[in-house]
């Protein structure tokens, strides 16, 4: 173990700059192929089992945007931002862990007779649990979109993670299936002046206990 801490290097610094945007540029918008750029490399975020049960709307339309405004507590973000994704989880299911795997098989990182061995856990730990089900559905969702915050902030973008919306009211507009959930809305776009800066936190010394 290095007892170098190097707190000065660009990712350190990309965290530690990010703030949760409430003022976006409106006449600043992202194309497609933006859009794609962050979904894929968001996309790199770690799930359990390799399951990426994860869905990504990009609300970017006048059209689209309309439509979410009033079920997302008329959040300003929605109008403004670039883009909003509905981020959503999909329920744990360990009969797609074949599917999932077979590039990884493909690409010669994981022999194929492993294969069994992460589908049969998987099923003994979500099978029978709903509630585990939908907890790992709103982990994968959630570190799907924290990838996401750092890579736009490291694009000089804003974000904004969002709760406050109707899940039920996102769930029908967008016609997300029976075995999603639309964790949270995820904002992205071009910062105008007025945001306030990242807010302190807590000391570490309340969150971190050393066993
Ligand atoms: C799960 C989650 C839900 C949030 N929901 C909203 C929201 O609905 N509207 C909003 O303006 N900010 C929302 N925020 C942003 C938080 O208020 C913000 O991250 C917090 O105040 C800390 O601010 P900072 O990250 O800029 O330091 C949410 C953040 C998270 C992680």
């Amino acid at each position: 173990m290095t007892n170098a801490i190097a707190v000065n290097n660009p990712v350190v610094e990309t965290i530690l700059s990010r703030r949760a945007t409430k003022y976006y540029d409106p006449t600043v918008t992202l194309s497609d192929d933006q859009i794609r750029e962050l979904v894929r490399i968001g996309t790199t975020a770690p799930t359990s089992f390799h399951l990426q049960n994860w869905r990504f709307i990009a609300v970017r339309s006048p059209e689209a945007k309309a439509r979410l405004h009033p079920i997302a507590w008329s959040q300003p973000a929605i109008t403004d931002a670039a883009v909003t994704f509905i981020v959503v989880g999909q329920l744990a299911d360990s009969s797609v862990i074949p599917d999932r795997l077979a590039p990884v098989v493909e690409a010669g990182i994981m022999p194929e007779r492993l294969v069994p061995e992460w589908e049969n856990p998987a099923r003994d730990l979500y099978m029978e649990y709903p509630q585990r089900q939908r907890d790992e559905a709103v982990r994968t969702a959630t570190f799907g979109a924290a990838a996401m915050i750092y890579v736009a902030r490291s694009w000089g973008l804003g974000s904004t993670p969002m709760i406050g919306f109707d899940d039920k009211a996102v769930h029908l507009e967008f016609g997300l299936a029976e075995d999603e959930v639309p964790v949270m809305l995820l904002s992205v776009g071009a910062e105008r002046p007025g945001n306030w800066r990242q807010k302190p936190r807590r000391p570490v010394a309340d969150v971190l206990d050393f066993v």
